[in-house]
């Protein structure tokens, strides 16, 4: 048996990751945890957000409880100044600054309205390393983004999720899921970096939110289309076309099509900070629409957020780890086992340097 052994203290540090959204980080300090390291972050005064860890050296106050000078963060303790490199650059009533006296920054980058960090290595933090979103801000395409839930439980009870569409007949039946799909196996496909489970429902009834908005008369072919970028931003390609037609990638761009971007960011342990934006090619142009999208996924993924919040607190109760294996767990597994792969990487390269 494979072992899906992976300590929920361990995150892949080279990636790129969502810290917030744009709109949250302005002129105050944002205190967030992230791979379970405190950060603060804010922009200086011509826009440019900065990271860097939050604590001072000093007696380890969180930065995030002073205040900015400038460009300077100020410990709200006893003064001491820090530049957007993390260096000190002034100490009250004290001319030499030690050579400790700094604190860790973090390179971001900023896209799709978010601000990224990289807590890897930091010759490493390739901006084209953040994942693509094709059609994004492209006309023909409407909008929802800067959603945000935290999720109590640990990132791979995330990415197990991202890649499973078997569950939506049970958990979403009220939103994305029906009946329909139970018993349609689930393929997978496995390249670079990436893992994607997919599945097609054929002729099947329409799930409520294609009736809602896919004006679909009869039966409809749907599809399910996973995709998971290592370590853990995921997107989900959905849509259907009228049963009859052909599934080529041209229909389907003519049909009912959405793609949810979950970008998932670790918080601790047994929390994960969930960004998600959402892409459709229907009802362009309804604001009422942009608030029914964001109400009905909000919805479905509290449905996630529920149950897997419930998962983690069996897992702390039993420290089980091992599970009863079925097919559906087939590209989960290879997602844990590919992250383990990454750790062991990091792992090896922290060990030689
Ligand atoms: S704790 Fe920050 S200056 Fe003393
Ligand atoms: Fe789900």
């Amino acid at each position: 048996m494979v072992s899906n052994v992976i300590s929920n203290s361990q995150f892949v540090r080279n990636a790129w990751y969502v810290a917030a959204w744009s709109k949250e980080v302005g002129r105050s300090l944002l205190p967030r945890t992230i791979l379970n390291e405190n950060v603060v972050l804010f922009r200086k005064q011509d826009g440019t957000p900065v990271a860097m860890t939050d604590r001072c050296p000093h007696k380890l106050a969180p930065l995030s409880m002073g205040e900015l000078v400038g460009d300077l963060v100020q410990c709200g303790y006893h003064g001491m100044q820090y530049d957007d490199t993390g260096r000190c650059v002034r100490i009250p009533g004290q001319p030499p600054i030690p050579p400790g006296a700094r604190v860790q920054s973090f390179p971001l980058a900023e896209k799709y309205n978010a601000v990224w960090i990289w807590m890897g290595e930091a010759a490493l933090a390739d901006p084209a390393r953040i994942i693509d979103i094709p059609y994004y801000g492209e006309p023909g395409w409407a909008l929802v983004d800067g959603q945000y839930l935290a999720f109590e439980t640990n990132y791979l009870n995330l990415t197990d999720n991202l890649v499973d569409p078997a569950h939506t007949s049970y958990v979403h039946k009220r939103t994305i899921g029906n009946a329909g799909g139970e018993d349609v196996p689930v393929k997978v496909e496995q390249s670079e970096g990436r893992v994607l489970a997919y599945r097609w429902v054929k002729d099947a009834e329409p799930v409520p939110i294609m009736k809602k908005y896919g004006g679909f008369t009869g039966n409809v072919d749907r599809w399910q289309y996973y995709h998971l970028h290592l370590p853990s931003n995921s997107y989900v390609d959905f849509g259907a076309v009228a049963t009859g037609g052909d599934n080529s990638e041209a229909s389907k761009q003519n049909g009912f099509r959405s793609f949810t971007y979950n970008l998932l960011t670790p918080e601790t342990a047994g929390r994960t900070h969930y960004f998600w934006l959402h892409l459709r090619n229907y009802a362009l142009d309804v604001p009422e629409v942009d608030a029914d999208i964001e109400r009905l996924y909000r919805l479905t993924f509290e449905e996630d957020r529920d149950i897997l919040a419930a998962i983690q607190k069996q897992q702390d109760k039993t420290g089980v780890r091992e599970y009863v294996k079925l097919s559906i767990d087939n590209a989960p597994s290879r997602v844990r086992t590919l992250i383990q792969r990454m750790l062991d990487a990091e792992q090896k390269q922290v060990a030689a340097e």
